[in-house]
């Protein structure tokens, strides 16, 4: 049932200024019928040049200020992971409406606690899984809904860096800020892909490891080797470089993740899916973020195998996920359970770590129990 009180245009108020933030905001101001209100982040320079930029009347040093404002219907979240859950809290307890940036949390438990302010609010909540917008994907789950790849069985899902290790010392290598390092960070995007592809089925059990070997010694960050001397010593790094998991679905099939930061692997940047059904098979390969011939689907062709590569668009990413929630901001049911599918890969994640702290295979179902007692 559509909230009538919808006032328009919807007064927006994005907090962070990284790639996140002024990618939501660009992506606010592209929609018809939005008013970007207020802009909050630490780095003051930036957060002028912002809002110059993009006609930003009210700039703030700290969200707090930003969400205490009584006429924003939306606040975009695009801090450090550890902000996430305290921001959208807020905003949805003081009535705005949540578009919070991935992972939805640094756990199970904090993604619970947001999806429970949302439903008692009765506020729209969603996450910015924005890779699901891709061309490649796009046409990838039209093809599975249309059956064309039969029962998918079994799933890769990999996003792998050579040298990647996003802002060393920064938030994103602090187990408290960050929660994780590319399990949480990279890992998230294919684990969401991977189940989004396949119909959300439950996952029952995981088995996974992490490690940590290039990291802690300072190497793998996005620095030349002779720059390295430059990271300062002692550069906290608390997260793992490297995570693998094995998952087991509902109705048999299987999903193996692998997310890194760092590995002796090959250079770049290079993430993707691969689906084995009982009718056909499918690729996502994408390297240092390529578009362009990033899919191919494995069929028969007059009894012989045959490889097809669709003819892609680069997809619309941020602005389709924007657009979207939106659109469910302005007709979506205020009763509905939002957020879920950022609870449900926050409880995964949570499985993966507790599965490779304990070195075995950890139960879904045990974890909720676990979290619930
Ligand atoms: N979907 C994607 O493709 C994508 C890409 C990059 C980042 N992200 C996610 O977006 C989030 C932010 O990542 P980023 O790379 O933009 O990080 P960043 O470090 O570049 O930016 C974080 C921002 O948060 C602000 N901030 C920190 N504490 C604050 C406070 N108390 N009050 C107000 N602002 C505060 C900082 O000032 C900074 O502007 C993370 O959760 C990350 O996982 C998603």
């Amino acid at each position: 049932m559509p909230e009538t009180n919808i006032p328009e245009p919807l007064r927006v108020g994005v907090v962070g200024l990284g790639f996140a933030g002024e990618t939501h905001l660009k992506n606010y101001l592209l929609q018809p019928g939005v008013e970007a209100v207020a802009l909050a982040g630490k780095e003051e320079d930036k957060l002028r040049l912002l809002g110059e930029t993009y006609r930003v009347p009210n700039l703030y040093g700290n969200w707090e200020d930003l969400v205490a404002r009584d006429d924003l219907d939306i606040v975009s979240v695009c801090t450090p992971n550890h902000l996430h859950a305290p921001i959208a809290i807020a905003a949805l307890e003081s009535g705005k409406h949540v578009l919070c940036e991935k992972p939805l949390a640094r756990s199970g438990a904090e993604a619970e606690s947001i999806a429970t302010a949302a439903r008692n609010a009765r506020r729209v909540l969603q996450v910015a899984f924005n890779h699901r917008e891709r061309g490649d994907v796009r046409v990838l789950k039209h093809y599975i809904e249309n059956g064309d790849l039969g029962r998918v069985y079994h799933v890769k899902a990999s996003w792998m860096r050579r040298r990647g290790i996003p802002g060393m010392g920064t938030w994103f290598t602090s187990k408290e800020m960050a929660g994780g390092g590319p399990l949480i960070d990279l890992g998230v995007h294919v684990l969401d892909l991977a189940l989004y592809l396949l119909g959300e089925p439950e996952v029952y059990t995981v088995s996974a490891a992490t490690y940590a070997e290039l990291g802690p010694a300072g190497r793998g960050g996005r620095t030349e080797l002779s720059d390295l001397a430059k990271i300062p010593v002692g550069t906290a790094y608390e997260v793992e470089d490297l995570a693998t998991a094995f998952m087991r679905l509902e109705g048999g099939a299987t999903l193996l993740l692998e997310a890194s930061w760092a590995v002796h692997g090959s250079a770049g940047d290079d993430f993707g899916l691969t689906l084995y059904g009982t009718e056909g098979g499918a690729e996502v390969r994408v390297r240092n973020y390529n578009w362009e011939d990033t899919l191919r689907i494995f069929t028969d062709v007059a009894g012989v195998p045959a490889e097809v590569s669709p003819q892609l668009t680069r997809g619309e990413g941020h602005l389709a996920v924007v657009r979207d929630f939106l659109n469910t901001v302005r007709n979506g049911d205020p009763y509905g359970e939002h957020g879920q599918e950022g609870l449900v890969r926050a409880r995964l994640i949570d499985a993966c770590y507790a599965s490779a702290l304990e070195g075995r295979e950890v139960s879904l179902s045990d974890q909720t129990e676990e979290q619930a007692v």
